[in-house]
């Protein structure tokens, strides 16, 4: 039986198992995937666990996103230019690291027919997420990008990344026709980004952030009369993408599927 699996610190909220166990079921696969709260001293076996297939693939989590390259053999493109690998496989016994979040990002708002060609992009926050969202925006032609985080260093490193995008100070909010939240602001029901975002109107609010399924971010939103989204689909597509690659085999997203990250 080949064996999968999502490692991150914490891992406990993940739905990856699920989705990824339901996938295996449906199609038939000897298989099973499991979560894996590591320490970073833990890398180091789970690497000669891969190369010796007692692990066949695994998901990448926060923090460990960038911290895993250094394990890696080979990337693809996009890994390599966000500094971000979300999955792992082997390929002629090299270990390789790509990132899904990039198409997920993109499918996701691909879904909702909001074109982002020539548009200015908000960004809040720059956390492990952030460059695979600015790499799917670029691609998707975005005539602006602005990022904002709350501590400035880690935006402006991000410009090290892509030079082309704008950093503004926390707090402060230009025009834009997209605002992502990308920050964890928002995985506790009660929090709030505390940015005044009043003058929104007409706009695309996404938010990364998919349980809980309405944050106060996008309950802003829908107030001043908004498009929002939260990051349910973009959740499902990267896994998609990664069972692709593992098996083979392209599952199918139902209302099943969608019902278990609900
Ligand atoms: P990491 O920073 O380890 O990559 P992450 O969950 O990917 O973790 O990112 C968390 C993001 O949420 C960061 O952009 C963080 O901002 P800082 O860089 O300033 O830490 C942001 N964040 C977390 N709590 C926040 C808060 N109370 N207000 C504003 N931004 C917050």
């Amino acid at each position: 039986m080949k064996k999968y699996l999502v490692i991150g610190k914490p891992v406990d909220h993940s739905l990856s198992p699920q989705l990824h166990n339901y996938w295996i079921k449906i199609n038939k696969i000897n298989a099973i995937y499991d979560k894996k709260d590591l320490d970073d001293t833990e890398l180091k076996d789970l690497i000669i666990d891969i190369k010796d297939k007692k692990i066949n693939g695994v998901n990448v989590t926060v923090p460990y996103k960038k911290k895993i390259i250094s394990y890696l053999d080979e990337l693809s493109e996009e890994a390599k230019i966000t500094e971000s690998v979300n999955t792992i496989f082997m390929r002629e016994d090299k270990l390789i690291g790509h990132n899904t979040d990039i198409k997920g990002f993109e499918l996701s708002v691909r879904d909702t027919n909001f074109d982002i060609k020539k548009k200015t992009i908000l960004i809040l926050g720059a956390g492990g997420v952030v460059p695979s969202i600015i790499y799917a925006l670029n691609k998707m032609e975005a005539s602006q990008i602005i990022v904002s985080n709350r501590t400035k260093e880690k935006a402006l490193y991000l410009k090290n990344l892509f030079k082309n995008i704008t950093i503004v100070n926390w707090g402060e909010i230009p025009n834009f026709d997209m605002i992502i939240n990308a920050t964890s602001v928002g995985l506790k029901k009660y929090e709030d980004l505390k940015l005044d975002l009043s003058k929104a109107e007409n706009k695309f609010f996404y938010d990364v952030i998919y349980n809980p399924s309405e944050t106060n971010f996008l309950k802003l939103g829908k107030k001043f009369g908004n498009k929002t989204i939260n990051g349910k689909m973009m959740f499902i597509y990267q896994a998609h993408l990664s069972f692709k690659i593992w098996h083979n085999v392209e599952p199918k997203i139902n209302d099943e599927v969608i019902k278990i990250v609900s």
